[in-house]
């Protein structure tokens, strides 16, 4: 249990590097809270039209992600793998740098699934590209990979990795409530598109 309580905290603070805010300091594009949706993602980030911070925030929040489940595999053991990952998605959306108001999770979310299962991890960033290349929409495109995940990992032969899945399935729903409200209205904005 020790060893346990460690690889959550140590998730935890891994995942609650906001690295959308810091590339957007050091690329000079002002605070994201403030930007589009003033969420702390790589989506926001590519709203200040700077492709390659927004593309240094994907790869990052999605690194922690698959680093805190590599780094527990490799020293702890597959007892702690799915602790530390979901611990560092919370992290990512619950930060305690930011008085807990983080982010959505999705980059965090691919990232801890492509190390835990690259199987798993691959259908669900094809299902996420497939659905942004004919909606253009990040957020439904996160709603919609966020689903089938649980499906991709029964059928791709993870089982023990349900339950995980139809958990951060259900915070990415949570944490996406302004968007599905602007989805239902009509009003969320485009990848690429006029605010
Ligand atoms: O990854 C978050 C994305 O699904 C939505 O971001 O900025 O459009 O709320 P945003």
């Amino acid at each position: 249990p020790a060893g346990l309580i460690f690889w959550a905290v140590a998730g935890y603070l891994l995942g609650s590097v906001p690295f959308g805010i810091v590339i957007s300091r050091l690329f000079g594009l002002g605070d994201l809270r403030q930007i589009g949706s003033g969420n702390i993602g790589a989506t926001n980030v590519l709203r200040t039209g700077n492709k390659l911070a927004a593309a240094l925030t994907l790869i990052l929040d999605s690194g922690k992600g698959a680093a805190a489940v590599l780094i527990a595999r490799l020293l702890a053991g597959e007892d702690a793998v799915q602790l530390a990952g979901f611990a560092a998605f919370l992290g990512h959306c619950f930060p305690v740098w930011l008085r807990f108001k983080g982010g959505k999770g999705v980059a965090t979310f691919l990232g801890l699934l492509l190390a835990y299962a690259w199987p798993v991890g691959l259908a669900a960033c094809a299902t996420w590209l497939v659905t942004a290349l004919v909606m253009r929409i990040s957020s439904l495109s996160a709603l919609v990979a966020a689903t089938l995940v649980p499906v991709w990992a029964s059928i791709l032969g993870y089982p023990e990795s349900v339950l995980m899945t139809l958990a951060l399935a259900t915070l990415i729903f949570i944490r996406h409530r302004p968007n599905i409200e602007r989805l239902v209205a009509g009003e969320e904005p485009r990848i690429g598109g006029k605010k």
